[in-house]
């Protein structure tokens, strides 16, 4: 174990060096492209193959990984176990102290061997029931949020568990129906456990319907359930509290909350209680890293504690943030204007009004670099996990403490009159089994954070030639710009609040049009994410080649570092993003498929790569950009 750890480590130091040593940033990811295509494949009818065909093949450094994004955070991981590793900073003068209890909370993460037993920490579990949702969670979901027409109002949601988490009580079922875990009252427990999935199935189908509720009305619609008991837990004060009048609830699947409260009438309070126990041990279980090492333990701190391991990561780590974050305003300046320009042409014959609001919105949108929020005080890093008490001998207390804090920092002010959300000091703080390595965009912020993870090599370099940003993060950022514009990020306005002219425009026959040619066979879900995809690549493609540019008629010149692919360079590059290992045959929207769907609607890749039929309407999809070919003009690369 610990020589293919070193193994590890030297491999990436090594790759590292040679890419600072031979300055040439572009011959490096020329090379890496090269190494990962399959010239056996057919670009013109299976793109992904061909452009990522042989990553597992090769021996470049990429195929230690199952993908690009493996790569990423693997570099990341090995940076932050060395500082883990060393005293660097123990006496830091900005944040000592969160530094301290980070370095403790990993010690105690590699070192401590303990393992759950299913029976072992009842007490211990019972800490944070407490302190997490408690009943809620277990029940129903709960989440601290915004409101939907007000996105600086915090509010508390309540939802039916989701069915992906189903599992959950499979799991828990299985503990309690194991003989070996005794429980004294298995069959009372089993029976509430198949009543409420039963509950919970019965429900999946209901209308979406929200209620916005004070908390004197959750008592009058919701009778019988002890609200005061259950928020005394969840916020950690007295169950009298005045300050639980000034909450406001946003109250989704309420027949289905009607029918549990007549379900816990017949289950007994210890039933209930050692149920939630149980659920808790199967959350805890899913939330510790699988196997406890250096890396596996930074991962994991990555997504439980993010403001600590981005503060370390952003001061003492991360070289390029100015860089960076200069390389990346451009390429999204870039994308609005030609994200402008289809607006302009308004294809969808929308009014004047709604043309307000989709350029409102896109000249609103921001783009953070980094999970970290605006505010800078040293005492405000310092202090952020201040409430936390880590240990550096116990690992699974520290885990049940770190979902306290994680659950506290959520709530903190929503007991305040007018709950406001202090933008300054936002940040996302919603993992818990795995952090986000890729760009992504909030609607109730109008925001896209670039995790800092996603800003390295092979994925993003800002010393890079324009034609790998532009293809690989323009197409990212594309893509999530794009969200902001597909049926559901619509309906949001400018400042992240639910608007009329949204659904209006969602509803309206041209845009309903635009969307039917990505529907398929597809899930809403991997609706928007194929509209936000073919969008996104053709916002990116235009962007780099300009707007009215014609395939046919440009002369491309060779590139130093490439003169083969030459504009190719741009669709196999965008691929990248995309190569790794496939996972096994699931669903539909698999990256091979999305790689196909994106550049088979981009009719110059055609042109490009010299396919047999370029696609045309309607098999050609394209949501927002004008249809017409239009004059071609001159472009060279
Ligand atoms: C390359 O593509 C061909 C044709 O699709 C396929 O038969 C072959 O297995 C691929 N090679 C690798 C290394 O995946
Ligand atoms: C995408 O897949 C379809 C169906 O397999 C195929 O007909 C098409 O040629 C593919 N396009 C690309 C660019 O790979
Ligand atoms: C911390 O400060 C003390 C006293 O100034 C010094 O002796 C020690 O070497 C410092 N440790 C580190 C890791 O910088
Ligand atoms: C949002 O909705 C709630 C409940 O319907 C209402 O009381 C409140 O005034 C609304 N706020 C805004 C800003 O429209
Ligand atoms: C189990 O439930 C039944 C029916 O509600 C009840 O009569 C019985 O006392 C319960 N058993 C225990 C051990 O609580
Ligand atoms: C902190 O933020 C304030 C306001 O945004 C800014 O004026 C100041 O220069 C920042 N300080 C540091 C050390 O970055
Ligand atoms: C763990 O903490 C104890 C008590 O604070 C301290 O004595 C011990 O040196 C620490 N161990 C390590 C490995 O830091
Ligand atoms: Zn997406």
């Amino acid at each position: 174990m610990q020589s293919a750890l070193l193994l590890g480590f030297s491999l990436a130091l090594v790759l590292v060096a040679s890419i600072e040593a031979d300055v040439d940033i572009n011959r490096a990811t020329a090379n890496q492209i090269r190494w990962n295509i399959n010239r056996t494949a057919s670009p013109c009818t299976d793109f992904w193959s061909f452009a990522c065909g042989n990553f597992v093949n090769h021996n470049s450094p990429a195929s230690k990984y199952v993908d690009n994004f493996g790569w990423v955070e693997d570099q990341f991981a090995t940076a932050l176990v060395e500082f883990m590793e060393s005293d660097l900073k123990a006496n830091d003068t900005q944040a000592p102290q969160l530094i301290h209890q980070m370095r403790t909370y990993y010690q105690a993460c590699t070192r401590d061997k303990k393992q759950w037993t299913p029976v072992d920490p009842p007490e211990m579990v019972q800490l944070w029931a407490r302190a997490s949702s408690g009943p809620l969670g277990i029940a129903f979901d709960e989440r601290a949020d915004v409101a939907t027409n007000d996105s600086t109002r915090r509010v508390v949601q309540l939802t039916m568990p989701e069915p992906r988490f189903r599992y959950r009580m499979l799991r828990a079922l299985q503990f309690i129906e194991n003989p070996k875990n005794n429980y004294q009252n298995k069959d009372n427990l089993t029976q509430f456990i198949k009543d409420l999935k039963e509950l919970q199935d019965k429900h999946r189908f209901d209308e979406p319907t929200v209620y916005t509720w004070t908390y004197k009305e959750m008592f009058e619609q919701i009778p019988h359930l002890s609200w005061a008991e259950i928020l005394s837990e969840l916020f950690e004060v007295n169950r009298n509290s005045p300050l639980f009048k000034d909450l406001v609830f946003e109250v989704s699947n309420v027949e289905y909350f009607r029918d549990l409260v007549q379900l816990l009438k017949f289950v007994k309070y210890e039933d209930y209680r050692e149920y939630a126990r149980v659920h808790h041990l199967v959350v805890l279980e899913e939330a510790e890293p699988m196997f406890r090492n250096p890396k596996s333990c930074i991962h994991h701190m990555r997504a439980i504690l993010p403001l600590g391991i981005n503060y370390i990561y952003n001061r003492f780590v991360y070289e390029n943030r100015e860089q960076d974050t200069r390389r990346l305003q451009e390429i999204f300046t870039m994308l609005k204007a030609t994200f402008k320009k289809y607006f302009e042409a308004n294809r969808l014959e929308l009014n004047a009004e709604m043309l307000a609001y989709l350029e409102a919105k896109l000249t609103g949108m921001q783009l953070k670099v980094g999970n970290l929020p605006e505010e800078n005080s040293s005492e405000f890093y310092n202090l952020h996990y201040e409430s936390a008490e880590f240990k550096n001998s116990t690992f699974l207390e520290n885990l049940i403490e770190a979902l306290t804090l994680r659950t506290r920092l959520q709530h903190a002010g929503l007991l305040q009159p007018q709950a406001r959300l202090d933008l300054r000091r936002y940040y996302v703080n919603d993992n818990v089994f795995k952090a986000r390595t890729s760009p992504f965009y909030e609607n109730e912020r109008n925001t896209i954070t670039v995790p800092m993870e996603f800003l390295q090599f092979p994925l993003f370099d800002h010393r890079q030639h324009p034609i790998f940003q532009e293809s690989l993060m323009g197409a990212v950022l594309g893509h999530e710009m794009s969200h902001a514009f597909e049926q559901e990020g619509l309906l949001f306005d400018s400042s992240g609040n639910e608007s009329p002219i949204g659904l209006q425009i969602v509803e309206s026959k041209s845009f309903q049009e635009a969307i039917k040619c990505a529907r398929g066979k597809k899930s809403p879900v991997s609706l928007k994410e194929c509209v936000a995809d073919i969008n996104g690549l053709q916002l990116a493609y235009d962007s780099f080649f300009g707007f009215n540019s014609d395939p046919r008629t440009v002369e491309y010149l060779p590139y130093a570092f490439d003169a083969e692919f030459k504009s190719k360079l741009f669709y196999l590059s965008y691929a990248q993003f995309f190569c790794g290992t496939l996972p096994p045959v699931l669903g539909h929207d698999r990256d091979d498929e999305r790689v196909n769907v994106s550049v088979g609607n981009l009719r110059q890749f055609a042109y490009d790569f010299q396919c047999r039929q370029p696609p045309s309407p309607p098999s050609l999809c394209e949501i927002w950009r004008p249809r017409e070919e239009t004059e071609p003009a001159k472009l060279q690369p």
